[in-house]
């Protein structure tokens, strides 16, 4: 059976260390690591230890000629290092970069994929392969799913985001913000412009020249993109909320064909990586689902107020479904498709 030199581009960053997680218990019939994952960061890293699997790995600089010799790198650290190293990545023979940041996302010589939704799109990669939004990468696989069945009209989604979806560093800072505060229980301070702590914030990534955020922007032709659907109606608010992982998200779905609640029920649970809670007493939570694999979709009923149109509430892991546990069911069905 073949085996892969993998490399992991962001390895000491909130994603990285999912994906050295998973990495760790990934079948090994599915993936077959040839030795331990090399990992790279900044300079700054560069020399620390992770364990994986009882091995001490050393970090590495992120310098391009340490990626010689890997077959797949998995790509998780910023915009600039994706746009730099990645083509130096190709350069050394690396055969497939999977990148979850956004730099590569509407190239249009790079397929955009959430495993279980266009894994077709696999089979036309030149080298590397984007990841979706950890937004968007939740939200497609209902939308896919009732897309194929029903054909989607239109799509209104509110997003309730969680703090590790910005990364470590603010991460850090909201258990910092929220210690403060608590140090002071008599009032609710605020001790920055961007708090997450306490706090609920309507803006996440950059403002647009329209008045949507850049975050909002991503949902929309990130989805477009991996539908194939380029006209589709789709609007979002994005939103912050002080939760630390799992993205919670209301979606209202207008159809063009007309369903009843079982058939929508039956698509939804027959979609590869959906968990349906179809009891509305129950429902989903980030707290309960983080670290947990599907996309989990509760509270699916029918919106009272035009025909055809539903409302559903999906909550992910957005570490996990958002990032690595995509990228590693990406690699897993590249190898399966001989692409690698
Ligand atoms: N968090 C999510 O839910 C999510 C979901 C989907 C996609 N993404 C994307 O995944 C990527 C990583 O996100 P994250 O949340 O893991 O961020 P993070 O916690 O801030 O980690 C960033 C990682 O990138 C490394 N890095 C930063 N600058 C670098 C440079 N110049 N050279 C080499 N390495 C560098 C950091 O290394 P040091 O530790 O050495 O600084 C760290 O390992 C981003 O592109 C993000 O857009 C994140």
């Amino acid at each position: 059976m073949r085996k892969f030199k993998i490399g992991i581009l962001g390895a000491t960053g909130n994603v990285g260390a999912q994906l050295l997680n998973l990495l760790e218990s990934w079948d090994e019939n599915k993936i077959n690591l040839d030795g331990p994952p090399r990992l790279f960061g900044t300079k700054k890293s560069a020399g620390r230890e992770i364990d994986f699997k009882n091995h001490e790995i050393i970090v590495q600089d992120s310098l391009p000629e340490n990626f010689e010799g890997l077959d797949i790198i998995l790509s998780t650290a910023t915009s600039d290092v994706s746009e730099k190293l990645v083509p130096e990545a190709l350069k050394r023979g690396v055969k497939l970069v999977i990148d979850t940041d956004s730099f590569y996302r509407m190239n249009e010589s790079v397929p955009l994929i959430t495993a279980g939704v266009n894994d077709h799109d696999i089979d036309w990669h030149k080298g590397i392969i984007a990841g979706p939004n950890c937004t968007t990468a939740q939200l497609i696989l209902p939308l896919h799913a009732l897309n194929k069945a029903f054909g989607l009209k239109r799509v209104v989604v509110s997003t309730y985001q969680a703090i590790s979806g910005a990364g470590k560093g603010p991460m850090d800072l909201m258990i910092q913000d929220c210690q403060e505060v608590l140090k002071n229980p008599e009032y609710i301070k605020r001790i920055r412009d961007t708090q997450v702590a306490f706090n609920v914030i309507p803006m996440i990534s950059s403002l647009l020249e329209d008045g949507y955020s850049k975050e909002e922007r991503k949902v929309c032709i990130e989805s477009r993109k991996m539908l194939n659907y380029p006209d589709l109606q789709l609007t979002c608010t994005a939103v912050r909320v002080p939760v630390m992982t799992g993205h919670s998200e209301s979606v209202n779905i207008e159809l063009k064909k007309s369903f009843n609640l079982n058939e929508v029920n039956e698509v939804l649970k027959n979609q590869e990586y959906i968990q349906l809670w179809e009891d509305w007493s129950k429902y989903p939570m980030p707290l309960d689902v983080a670290y947990t694999e599907p996309v989990h979709v509760g509270r699916v009923r029918i919106d009272q107020s035009q025909p055809n149109t539903l409302d559903m509430w999906v909550v992910a892991d957005n570490l996990w479904i958002g990032a690595a546990l995509n990228a590693l069911r990406i690699a897993e069905k590249a190898i399966e498709r001989g692409k690698v």
